[in-house]
This record gives C-alpha cells, sequence and structure tokens, in this order.
C-alpha cells in the first residue's frame, strides 16, 4: 500500500533521514520505533506532504506522493494524527470530528457556512456519521463536550476520530500512547486492532514497548536516520543493535 524508497531528508546540515526503505503492506499495523530526534516524525512529514523528501519517493497504491499537497494526499486516503494534541479545544468533541469529515465533503467548509437546503442535509449527514465514529471510538457520551475539557486520553482518541472522519484507508499514528495510563493504553491497543480488522492499515510510531510489541504486525527501527532492524516484533526485539540502541537506553 505504502512504499518509501531510498528516503532522505536534510534540514540544513542535519541529517533527519538517510536512505530509508521499506513497505507498509494492506491490512497490516506497523510500528516505528527508535530514540528521539531518529527521524520518525520527520517521516510521516514527509509522507503527508508537509515537508518535501530531499531525495527519494513515496509511492501510495502506486502513486507519487512526492509531489502533491497535503490535502491532496489525505484525500487520497491517508489520515494521520500529531505527536501533540491539536484539537480546537474551544469547541465540542463532536464539532472536532465534524470538521476532520467537511475536509472530505463536497460542500467544503466555506460553502456549509452559507447554509442552503442541500448543505443543510449534508451538515446532517455529517453530524450523523461523526456520531456514528465517535461511537466506534467509545466517545460518543462525551460528544458535547468541550474538547479542552477532557483527560487527556480521550482528546488523543478525538483525534484520531477527527482522521477516521476523513475515511482513510491508510492511517498514521505519531505517538498515539504518549501520556496514557494503563488502562488508556490498552483501550487504545483494542482500537488500533478493531480498525484494522475493519480494514484499516495502520502505521505508528510509539514509544511504548509494550503496545507496540502488542499490537504491530511488523515493526521497523529507525535510529540516526537510518533503518537498523525490520521484521516481527520478536525478531526486532532479539535485535542486538536495537537493544542497544533504544530498549537498552530506555532501562
Ligand atoms: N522542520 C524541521 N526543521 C529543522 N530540523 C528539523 C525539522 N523537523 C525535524 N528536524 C530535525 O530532524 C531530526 C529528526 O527529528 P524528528 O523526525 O522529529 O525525530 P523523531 O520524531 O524520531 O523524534 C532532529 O534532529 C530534528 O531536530
Ligand atoms: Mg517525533
Amino acid at each position: 500500500m505504502l512504499e518509501v524508497r531510498e528516503l532522505s531528508k536534510e534540514f540544513g546540515g542535519v541529517r533527519a533521514v538517510q536512505r530509508v526503505n521499506f513497505v507498509v503492506r494492506d491490512g497490516q499495523i506497523k510500528a516505528m520505533i527508535g530514540p528521539n530526534g531518529a527521524g520518525k516524525t520527520t517521516i510521516f512529514n514527509v509522507i503527508t506532504g508537509v515537508v518535501p523528501p530531499s531525495r527519494g519517493l513515496v509511492r501510495f497504491n502506486g502513486q507519487p506522493l512526492t509531489r502533491l499537497k497535503p490535502y491532496a494526499i489525505a484525500a487520497l486516503g491517508i489520515g494521520r494524527t500529531f505527536q501533540t494534541v491539536q484539537l480546537f479545544g474551544e469547541m465540542t468533541v463532536l464539532e472536532n470530528v465534524m470538521l476532520g469529515r467537511h475536509l472530505r465533503s463536497r460542500a467544503g467548509l466555506l460553502a456549509s457556512a452559507l447554509r442552503t437546503a442541500s448543505m443543510r442535509r449534508e451538515e446532517a449527514a455529517i453530524r450523523e456519521r461523526s456520531l456514528e465514529i465517535l461511537e466506534r471510538v467509545s466517545l460518543k457520551d462525551k460528544a458535547g463536550h468541550v474538547a479542552s475539557s477532557l483527560p487527556y486520553g480521550e482528546q488523543r482518541l478525538t483525534e484520531i476520530a477527527r482522521a477516521l472522519a476523513m475515511e482513510p484507508v491508510l492511517l498514521l499514528l505519531d505517538e498515539p500512547a504518549a501520556g496514557l495510563n494503563r488502562a488508556e493504553k490498552a483501550r487504545l491497543g483494542g482500537l488500533l486492532r478493531r480498525l484494522r480488522d475493519r480494514g484499516i492499515t495502520i502505521f505508528l510510531v510509539d514509544h511504548h514497548m509494550d503496545l507496540v510489541m502488542e499490537i504491530s504486525d511488523e515493526v521497523l527501527v529507525l535510529n540516526y536516520g537510518e533503518k537498523i532492524a525490520e521484521g516481527a516484533p520478536g525478531e526486532v526485539q532479539r535485535h542486538a543493535e536495537v537493544v542497544a540502541a533504544y530498549l537498552g537506553a530506555e532501562e
């Protein structure tokens, strides 16, 4: 589904990503791990068109993405969440999710502000669908709450709901478990598995080895911008270099 070939990205003198190759297969949960500064978020930013690569190629179902704008890439079915919470704090949970939906609707935000009859019908459909998505992430009862009033874990779930509102086939999640407690992490793991089982391919970055090793079909390890290991969770866990570069450093 996603193919990254010989991808490099430099910021001035910083070699953030160096000749990285990997694929994400349809129906997988794939994880990318590595210490801070390894280049994980940069890879997400290149895939989603936020920054251009210095060299290399990204293809999505065979189509090159590297010249497309972020909205065009999102429209192809790649959704994402960010490393830090990016909600509209004063808006309700439902409104935040509806925004994600508006981004893919025919009318768009400006047109729906004009509120013709057909726009009102579309608005109602967006509301309906957004509530279904909130139900899927077990947040429907919080739909009317102001986003910033939610506990942190539920704000993160709201962001996943907003990304889902764009009906992605590939979902990129940048540290979705950061700041979550044990129960929230378990709930997130269950949700990601359910999404995968419903046909959404997931590519996530996270530092929580328990979560990553439990839910991932495949794990990719980056260190200083380079891929140092890739394989099934058990294989990667045993990889000496990985242990030295990352797992060991965490102990
Ligand atoms: N927009 C940017 N401008 C300059 N340097 C950046 C930018 N984004 C990332 N970097 C640098 O690239 C390297 C990789 O960062 P990042 O991709 O955020 O790592 P990770 O997500 O693995 O922690 C770091 O040295 C970081 O400072
Ligand atoms: Mg990062």
